[in-house]
């Protein structure tokens, strides 16, 4: 079997790896400081970490999970690869360079996919050179925990691709629903503007932000309420994410609540900063 290659070390690209590995793929997982490839491949032991603290793996198994990772930050390294899921920051240039140098490393059968929550498929695969071959692979936060996959097709993206995609998201355990590529796809064209109203409730003092979330878990039956999810996912994220719908559409509803911009010019972003709506 071929290898598949992650692009980016973070969270959702460690999860990615980490899911990946254990459904018996080679995972190249790569960025492109060294640095950040160690700290990828310590979240991916973290993550196997938990499940064998939960016996739900042995210490075998993650030694062999994680001899499947091979990290590395040449993207000529990447050139054996059949897949390649991209889940770099939500920068349109950077993606677009990755993928332009890609597209003249890797041979013509590989599938380019990436994890975008809030950049257009179409957009990304035109500006690659082979929009019949890129397609949206969007993970779930936390990757090993979320079933769902939304595979995502572009207005160019062929079938073959999305059958590609599909099979190696049913692979890792995913089930995989596909849709079209419209902006914040399905999941976060519902879930992003609950968050928002959430944030403008407790900016108007309605209640609180621990009032807020049980009001949801326990009046909605969430597993956990929009504020801590919101801290959760990143208001970094967040805030992309309203402000694609909100200029894609044109609509004030998807506005950015004033409360998340104000948390993102504090560089309080949620969990990875240690504040957001609440202090962790
Ligand atoms: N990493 C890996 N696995 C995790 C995990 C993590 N950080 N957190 C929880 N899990 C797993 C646990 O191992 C456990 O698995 P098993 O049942 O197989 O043992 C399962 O999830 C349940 O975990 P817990 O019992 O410890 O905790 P919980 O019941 O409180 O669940 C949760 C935690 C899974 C995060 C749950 O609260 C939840 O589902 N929250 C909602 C998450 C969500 O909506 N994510 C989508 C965000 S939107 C997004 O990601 C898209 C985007 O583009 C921004």
């Amino acid at each position: 079997m071929k290898p598949v290659a992650v692009l980016g070390t973070g969270t959702m690209g460690a999860g990615i790896a980490q899911c990946a590995a254990q459904a018996g793929y080679s995972v190249l997982f790569w960025n492109r400081r060294s640095e950040s490839v160690e700290k990828g491949l310590e979240l991916v032991r973290k993550g196997l970490e938990r499940l064998v603290k939960r016996e739900k793996l042995t210490r075998e198994e993650l030694d062999a999970t994680m001899e499947r990772i091979l990290g590395v930050s040449a993207l000529e390294d990447l050139k054996s690869a059949s897949l390649i899921v991209e889940a770099v920051p939500e920068d349109v240039d950077l993606k677009h360079e990755l993928f332009g140098r890609l597209a003249s490393i890797c041979g013509e059968g590989v599938v380019f996919a990436s994890n975008t929550s809030s950049l257009s498929i179409t957009q990304l695969a035109a500006r690659c050179g082979r929009p019949d071959r890129f397609v949206g692979l969007h993970f779930f936060n936390p990757v090993p925990a979320m079933k769902l996959v939304e595979v995502v097709s572009g207005v160019a993206t062929s079938d073959a691709t999305v059958a590609a995609a599909t099979e190696f998201a049913e692979k890792l355990g995913k089930v995989a629903v596909r849709v079209r590529d419209f902006p914040g796809f399905v999941v976060n064209r519902v879930l992003m503007p609950m968050i928002n109203e959430a944030a403008n409730t407790l900016m108007q003092g309605v209640a609180d932000a621990q009032a807020i979330d049980e009001c949801m878990k326990l009046g909605c039956n969430h597993p956990m309420g929009p504020l801590a999810l919101a801290d959760l996912v990143g208001l970094d994220v967040v805030f992309a994410i309203l402000d694609t719908l909100y200029r894609e559409f044109g609509s004030p509803h998807y506005k950015p609540s004033p409360l998340i911009v104000k948390n993102l010019e504090a560089g309080w972003l949620g969990k990875k900063t240690g504040r957001g709506f609440y202090t962790y």
